[in-house]
């Protein structure tokens, strides 16, 4: 009878030993395994080319720190090659418009972990002196990305230059293009007011809105004004389409980017074939700044600097009227072009 309970308490034993090293031989494996999905050795052979709708996002999170010691300068020639790091050109391009949100647009895309900006304007292809310094100096100019997230940069001063959209054109025929918009009216008021702060700054003396955009003499719009210029955005965009299909474009409502950014995000990540990974926890509203800010994660978070979100001159109201009625057709123009209708009056 003893030796029968010795025989099953042996056996039991027997049974539970077996299950705790089963148990510890699984963790080991399991955190072997983890272990190397954490991104702590060189990466190039895990990241083989997967079409950007497969990037994990967690490994994306780990390139962002790295990338944000790279842009501080930290980053050594070593990390740059153990972890396959490039300068990639663009395969978007936020081209314009002059005021119409584009910082806000390419700092809140930047929040997408497939998304690397580059942080300043480029102008490569709208100046002269830069574009002869030929492609392999603008994509000295890009930031360091792995090789599978995408460059975006932003240079507003693309939509209206002449020469840009063969110049693109000729770098990569189908790059995808951004295009923010505003009403066009309030959007000239910016420009303006952009225009003005520059005088004040070095204490010049300016003219008053009223008098740019209109013609005194005719009492009609000054369409030779910049301002208003920029805000005929068909005209423009016209040029564009000599060399790009309309599909390769996309707008962006730059009002609504100001209001509820998020939908308008998630737009642009569907065009630029990105899983959609921007959430309302990037986004905060901050009443002092009257604007949404950006939250990257739980310690880092920015709003746009004090340049963006001016407060704009008060404009005599039969001025908006003259120019919201001359922009009325071109607008109308716009929406039939582009497929995107606003409520501008
Ligand atoms: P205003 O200064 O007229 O308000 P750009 O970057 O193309 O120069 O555009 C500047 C405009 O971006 C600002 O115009 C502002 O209204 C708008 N904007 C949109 N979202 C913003 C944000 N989150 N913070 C600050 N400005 C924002």
């Amino acid at each position: 009878m003893l030796f029968k309970q010795q025989a099953l308490l042996r056996q039991k034993l027997f049974v539970l030993g077996s299950l705790a090293i089963g148990s510890v031989l699984y963790l080991v494996a399991r955190v072997g395994t983890l272990d190397r999905l954490q991104p702590i050795c060189p990466i190039e052979s895990r990241y083989l080319s997967p079409e950007p709708e497969q990037i994990p996002l967690r490994n994306l999170q780990f390139k962002r720190g790295l990338l944000h010691e790279l842009r501080k300068g930290n980053a050594t020639k070593e990390q740059i090659r153990l972890h396959n790091l490039v300068q990639q050109l663009p395969r978007a391009i936020i081209i314009g418009v002059r005021k119409g949100g584009t910082r806000a647009l390419l700092e809140m895309l930047n929040l997408h972990p497939a998304v690397v900006k580059a942080s300043q304007e480029i102008h490569f292809f709208d100046n002269d002196r830069n574009y002869a310094r030929g492609i392999d100096w603008y994509r000295g100019k890009m930031p360091f990305s792995f090789p599978h997230q995408i460059t975006i940069e932003k240079s507003p001063a693309y939509f209206i230059t002449e020469e840009v959209p063969e110049r693109i054109f000729k770098m990569n025929s189908s790059i995808k293009l951004l295009i923010i918009v505003r009403e066009p009216t309030t959007r000239a008021v910016s420009d303006y007011t952009q225009v003005l702060e520059g005088k004040e700054r070095k204490n010049k003396t300016y003219h008053k809105f009223e008098n740019l955009a209109i013609d005194t003499s005719t009492c009609e719009v000054n369409t030779k004004y910049k301002a208003v210029r920029t805000s005929i955005y068909t005209k423009h965009l016209e040029r564009w389409l000599k060399y790009f299909p309309v599909e390769q474009f996309h707008i962006v409502d730059g009002d609504r980017l100001i209001t509820d950014p998020l939908p308008e995000l998630q737009l642009v990540e569907h065009f630029l074939n990105l899983p959609p990974r921007i959430s309302q926890y990037n986004l905060y509203f901050n009443a002092t700044r009257g604007f949404y800010c950006l939250r990257f994660n739980i310690v880092f978070n920015k709003c746009l600097a004090g340049s963006k979100g001016r407060i704009h001159p008060e404009v005599d109201p039969s001025v908006v009227i003259k120019l919201q009625k001359f922009f009325h057709p071109f607008n109308q123009k716009f929406y039939q072009i582009t497929g995107r209708t606003f409520d501008w009056p």
